[in-house]
């Protein structure tokens, strides 16, 4: 059998991507590759998981509207224009498969996160990479890019991995100006003030997807959700499977959602350390992006030429951070640094000032 004519050409086309190599953890010191909440899971949750009813196991059709009702006060939305997905990559492909058909282009500004082009050319979509200009969106260019064939702008708010915001008028404008669908991918904006969701008062063609992975720590639930303009919410909504998301990752999830103090002790944990991580950092000569999440970019190229190349000799050492070119950047200088916990991010500092110390003499 000749396997090419039977699968789809946009699968034969895409690579088998390993994302955690099975011999990964012999000698890790320190992992800062993960972009997780380094502080934790809310003990509430874990409270909530020893004493579960275990009929919920046993059971399907787990729609919970008091998660609903939760993050609709939590965002200040309309239950209706909620969507639970599992994980907020679940809710990007229930939002590419409602929306792209075979040859509709989208804009991708870059450098971002990688699963926007793998949606849309699963579907036989075509990305149109728009390079930022110093990490910077700039509205004129994206909007200069759209032809009669764009479906779709995915933006990334914070954007993974400079850990930036997007400017709030750039992103208005091009809700504004574009005539089809702005995605506003906001998986790490729990630790900052961004809230798109507050424009879809105004706009109808805006989407915001959301994470329980990052700063309420149940990245391995699978839990997310989509808030959009009920005329979206609507047609994503017929898409969606009975099946899909785990009872117990929403039951889970509502309660990190009301667990505020763990949310405010997440978040300082998270500027602590980042605000340490970048000044010693800096104290090197490396420059960092401005981040307002748990994740940022460092130039290493005072250090190195190559980030592949560093990556690997800090995994020999023990320490792992993220080569971030696969992030679509303009030169292979960067690497991804996500906050781990104080006594990693000390273990990633040493091997740092002693690599710097190395390759400096
Ligand atoms: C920007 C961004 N969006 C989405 C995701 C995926 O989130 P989830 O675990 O909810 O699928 C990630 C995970 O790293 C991310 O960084």
């Amino acid at each position: 059998m000749n396997i090419k004519n039977f699968v789809r050409k946009e699968v034969f086309d895409l690579t088998i991507r390993e994302y955690a190599p099975k011999d990964d953890s012999n000698g890790k010191k320190a992992d800062l590759s993960l972009n997780i909440n380094p502080y934790g899971v809310s003990k509430n949750v874990l409270e909530a998981l020893k004493k579960m009813d275990k009929s919920k196991i046993n059971h399907y059709y787990p729609e919970n509207h008091e998660l609903m009702g939760e993050i609709s006060l939590y965002l200040n939305i309309p239950k209706e224009n909620i969507i639970i997905g599992d994980g907020c990559d679940g809710c990007l492909h229930l939002i590419a498969n409602t929306f792209i058909e075979a040859g509709d282009e989208v804009i991708i500004p870059t450098p971002t996160f990688h699963r926007y082009e793998f949606h849309t050319k699963l579907l036989g979509g075509v990305c149109k990479f728009i390079p930022m200009d110093n990490f910077e969106l700039s509205a004129e260019k994206i909007l200069n890019s759209v032809s009669d064939k764009t479906k779709i702008i995915f933006l990334c708010n914070p954007n993974n991995p400079t850990g930036m915001a997007i400017d709030p008028k750039i992103k208005e404008e091009i809700i504004k100006k574009f005539k089809g669908i702005v995605v506003v991918d906001e998986a790490l904006a729990d630790v900052t003030d961004v809230n798109g969701s507050l424009l879809l008062k105004k706009y109808d063609n805006l989407i915001v997807v959301r994470s329980f992975s990052k700063t309420f720590g149940l990245a391995s639930l699978r839990i997310g959700y989509i808030v959009a303009h009920t005329d979206i919410a609507n047609q994503i909504k017929k898409t969606t499977s009975p099946f899909q998301v785990n009872g117990i990752a929403q039951e889970l999830a509502l309660i990190a959602l009301k667990d505020k103090e763990h949310i405010k002790l997440s978040k300082e944990y998270i500027q602590e350390n980042r605000k340490k991580l970048i000044n010693g950092l800096e104290l090197l000569g490396l420059k960092c992006t401005p981040s307002l999440t748990s994740n940022f970019l460092v130039d290493i190229s005072p250090l190195h030429s190559n980030s592949k190349e560093l990556v690997n000799e800090l995994k020999n050492n023990g320490i792992y951070v993220t080569d971030a070119s696969i992030f679509r950047l303009p030169k292979d200088t960067y690497i991804r640094v996500a906050i781990s916990n104080e006594k990693e991010n000390s273990l990633f500092m040493e091997e740092m000032r002693k690599l710097t110390s190395e390759l400096r003499k």
